[in-house]
């Protein structure tokens, strides 16, 4: 058990990579704070991180509303103590391309994205800090680094999730503080399940491993980011893609 006697909050837990985050977390003894906009769904997560024992509770939470992770982060600070890692994972696209985005799709992917991932470690770095310790795992994508189409402002937010990872990872290093970047490529999420085929069929023919990822093969690389094997790594960006775009 790799995150034995470890406290991890989670953001957007009520499915698919982070729902497999969740569960790989409990597997592995950790105590969870579940955050979700869906708090139905996170609740059917953390009936299933329950049962693999240890602690979980939900919040219902909007990542980028500031106002509500401050106040969801005390509580979840009152009832757990601290909080050793943090997995911002939440976020969604609202596919467009150039001519076709507008101001408001921009605003919701970037508050969801970056500033749902800055919200968070506002909240709990200062906690972090004074225990000299923790770990900071933020879900970019393999799109931050290289574009995609009909993905303006999803790739603009998960590129800004590598900056901001990168910036943060250099404040924070001395304070014992790890943050690295997990870029996905495709995953098989409820999500994605929704993508035409034909799509998906003409990146899993560019992928060397020839198929998608399944939400628990991003879990892994997480699980041990947020583990004390991971030790000397900060400021990184992991994919996790298949060798799709390598
Ligand atoms: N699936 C992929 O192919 C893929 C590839 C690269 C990166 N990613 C990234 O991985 C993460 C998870 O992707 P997924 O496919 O599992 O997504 P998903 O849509 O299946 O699940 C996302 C979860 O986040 C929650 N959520 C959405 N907005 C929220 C908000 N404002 N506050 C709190 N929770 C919110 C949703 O309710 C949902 O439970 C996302 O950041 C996504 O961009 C996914």
């Amino acid at each position: 058990m790799k995150l034995k006697e470890k406290v991890a909050l989670v953001t957007g837990a009520g499915q698919g990579i982070g729902k497999s985050i969740a569960l790989k977390f409990a597997a592995e003894g950790a105590d969870l704070a579940l955050f979700d906009i869906n708090k139905d769904t996170c609740t059917e997560t953390a009936g299933e991180a329950k049962a693999l024992g240890g602690r979980c509770k939900v919040y219902a939470v909007d990542v980028a509303n500031r106002e509500r992770v401050q106040r969801a982060c005390e509580e979840v600070l009152a009832v757990f103590g601290w909080v050793d890692i943090l997995v911002n994972n939440a976020g969604f696209d609202r596919g467009a391309t150039l001519l076709k985005v507008t101001e408001k799709n921009w605003q919701a992917v970037l508050d969801v994205h970056l500033k749902g991932t800055l919200n968070c470690i506002q909240a709990l770095a200062p906690m972090m800090i004074r225990r000299s310790y923790g770990k900071i795992i933020n879900i970019s994508s393999i799109y931050g680094k290289i574009g995609g189409i009909a993905a303006i402002s999803y790739s603009a937010a998960k590129g800004g999730i590598i900056g901001l990872t990168k910036s943060i990872a250099k404040e924070l290093g001395k304070s014992n503080i790890n943050v690295n970047a997990v870029l996905p490529g495709l995953t098989d999420t409820p999500t994605i399940k929704k993508m035409p085929e034909r799509y998906k069929k003409m990146i899993i023919e560019a992928t060397p491993l020839r198929r998608m990822a399944r939400p628990e093969e991003i879990a892994n690389v997480v699980a041990f980011l947020a583990s004390d094997e991971s030790s000397y790594i900060t400021g990184a960006t992991i994919e996790v893609t298949g060798g799709w775009m390598m």
